[in-house]
């Protein structure tokens, strides 16, 4: 395949923003990388994140967004696993903060791309390994640490919608908490059994009978500041809080009380942390069950794709409504 010397990359303006977009030098992989052409990279909860926190002048200036994504491995580096994955369509995860997934070509380590079954479309593949390997690895500590049920807050995004699934298909009762109505409604139709609203006014009561009632001894709460404080209060003793975003933008306000009194625990978690600590073994197999569940019961809903040039269109349509689905960017597409 021709290799352009030229890209289009989306790019930060200034710290903060606005996401514009520039022709950059086609990056070259180095020993154990590969040259993935991309064809779609939605955007998370995380690539916001990581926006707003480059900051300093060459930072920004280099910066190219975006966490994962897939598309075609086209060239690739000295080593046998840049040179295993050559030609193959894969799952991709940046490691360069200059070569991210929102380009036409990202530069990226051998070790963070996973071959996709023709099974699995481009935009399928493209949210393949943040979401589903993190809902995988709830499971894991669900069965690991034994937990009987569990609260799912945020349950009608799309790492909550994957919780709420796996919680069924493993029989493992799941409260999930929404914003208001509609969502409340909508998890009804597609078969929750318990959803709670938190905009309600006994809603509080409703999750400390519920969570007693379950045994729901764990909370995943990707909220967190005030609502993690809540949680830590309406569960039953000795109940874990396990925090893994901060959608509230707040992130504080956790009290000592249910820590030290009711032998609560508070814990973090980070997807690429918890790979690093459960090996490579363990990422495998679980890639393999996410592909398996991404042919049926983990579709993702995506809500619209712009192409590049508009990537500040599709942040700001995302933000506008979270819940109706994911953004893509995908390269070339018209807009
Ligand atoms: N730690 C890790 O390794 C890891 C891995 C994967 C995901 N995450 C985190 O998981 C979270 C969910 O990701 P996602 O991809 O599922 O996002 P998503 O599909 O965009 O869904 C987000 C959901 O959260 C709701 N929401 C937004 N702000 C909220 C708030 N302040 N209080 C309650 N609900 C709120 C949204 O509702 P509206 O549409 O009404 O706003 C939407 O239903 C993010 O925080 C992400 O960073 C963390």
């Amino acid at each position: 395949m021709n290799i352009p010397e030229k890209m289009v990359a989306v790019h930060l303006e200034k710290p903060g923003g606005p996401l514009t977009f520039r022709t950059i030098s086609v990056p070259a992989p180095k020993d154990g990388e590969v040259l993935v052409k991309m064809s779609a990279a939605p955007v998370n909860p995380s690539d916001l994140q990581r926006i707003n926190s480059v900051s300093g002048e060459q930072e920004v200036s280099s910066f190219v967004p975006g966490i994962e994504g897939s598309g075609t491995v086209i060239a690739a580096g000295k080593g046998l696993l840049p040179r295993l994955w050559m030609g193959k369509r894969v799952a991709c995860s940046s490691v360069h903060p200059d070569s991210g997934t929102w380009a036409e070509y990202m530069v990226t380590s051998a070790s963070f791309c996973f071959p996709i079954p023709k099974t699995i479309s481009d935009e399928q593949g493209s949210m393949l390994l943040v979401n589903p390997m993190t809902a995988l690895a709830f499971f894991d500590i669900i069965y690991h640490e034994k937990h009987r049920a569990v609260i799912n807050t945020a349950a009608a995004g799309a790492l909550g919608n994957m919780i709420r699934i796996l919680g069924k298909k493993h029989n493992i009762p799941v409260i999930n908490v929404v914003k208001n109505d509609q969502q409340s409604r909508n998890l009804i139709k597609d078969g929750a059994e318990y959803v709670l609203n938190n905009s309600d006014s006994d809603f509080t009561d409703k999750l400390r009978i519920l969570s007693k009632e379950l045994s729901a001894t764990l909370a995943l709460d990707p909220v967190s500041g005030s609502y993690t404080q809540l949680l830590l209060e309406a569960l039953p003793y000795g109940a874990t809080v396990i925090i893994y975003g901060n959608l509230s933008g707040t992130g504080e306000g956790t009290t000592l009380r249910p820590l030290l009194l009711e032998n609560k625990k508070l814990h973090g978690f980070y997807l690429a942390n918890w790979m690093r600590d459960n090996g490579m073994l363990k990422t495998i197999r679980n890639l393999n069950k996410v592909r398996q569940l991404l042919k049926n019961d983990l579709r993702i809903t995506v809500q619209n794709r712009f192409p590049l040039e508009k990537a500040q269109l599709a942040v700001d349509t995302y933000l506008g409504n979270m819940t109706a689905g994911k953004v893509l960017l995908v390269p070339g597409q018209m807009n």
